[in-house]
């Protein structure tokens, strides 16, 4: 997975660098089975497609199976599995969702495949929104106390409305700076909420489960960003 592309693309100022191209398109973002894209209509979109096998990084032998299952059979694919979690939260949430998921449009057929087309994850001045991967390895412009309180309120958030959203890592959340400097983590892959990982899907089944795997993998996110940045009054 690659963080130096997510929020660079597009940024077409005096140090404008060479864009990372993937088939003539901006590169926003890739992971290892995806690649977002800017919307060449518009910069305010995104496009994710799923890449070819061989441009796909290394995984566990289960996601390769899913993978494959997902190549003969669209509807198990990541993209369609996106869009269909994303349809059922906003229809069961509404706009609310868009505090902490990425805004989904729809599924678009291009030259390159299926994509999902989606909001860009921005911050409130317009520029790109960077994973919290990038805060936690490359910059540290964010004290501990500011992104470990964004993940209590994206908890809070995830509990308040049921939803079983459990890949809380920091390549999928983007943190998306205000106005004021206040901070918010917004997912920007909700495929696991269409796509459990376990036969039997217990955690979505009985809520006091998914709360306490939601509440387990909070935890996991807090001991991430404990482990990368010294809480204020910590000593190094
Ligand atoms: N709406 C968006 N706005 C901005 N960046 C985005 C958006 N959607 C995706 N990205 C970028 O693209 C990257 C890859 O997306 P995503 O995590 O959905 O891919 P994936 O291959 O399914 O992930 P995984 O490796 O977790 O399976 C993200 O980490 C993020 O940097
Ligand atoms: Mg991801």
């Amino acid at each position: 997975m690659t963080d130096a592309p997510a929020g660079d693309a597009g940024g077409a100022g005096p140090r404008a660098v060479e864009p990372d191209l993937w088939r003539g398109h901006v590169v926003i973002g890739r992971s290892a089975s995806r690649i977002c894209v800017l919307d060449p209509g518009d910069p305010g979109r995104c496009l994710k497609f799923e890449l070819p096998p061989e441009e796909q990084g290394r995984t566990t032998w289960r996601n390769r199976l899913r993978r494959r299952i997902g190549r003969t059979l669209p509807y198990f694919g990541y993209t369609s599995a996106e869009w269909r979690a994303y349809c059922r939260l906003r229809r069961r949430l509404g706009p609310v969702l868009h505090r902490h998921v990425a805004e989904c449009f729809g599924l678009v057929w291009t030259p390159q495949g299926v994509a999902l087309w989606s909001k860009r994850i921005v911050n409130e001045d317009g520029t790109p929104a960077r994973r919290l991967h990038h805060w936690l390895t490359v910059e540290r412009r964010y004290r501990a106390d500011t992104l470990l309180e964004a993940v209590d309120r994206l908890e809070a958030f995830l509990l308040e409305h049921s939803i079983p959203l459990f890949d809380l890592n920091t390549y999928n959340l983007l943190v998306c700076e205000d106005a004021h400097g206040r901070v918010r983590l917004v997912s920007a892959d909700i495929k696991s909420v269409a796509l459990g990982k376990k036969l039997l899907p217990l955690s979505r089944w009985f809520p006091v489960l998914m709360r306490h795997k939601l509440h387990r993998r909070a935890a996991r996110l807090r001991r991430r960003i404990g482990q990368a940045l010294v809480p204020a009054g910590g000593c190094a």
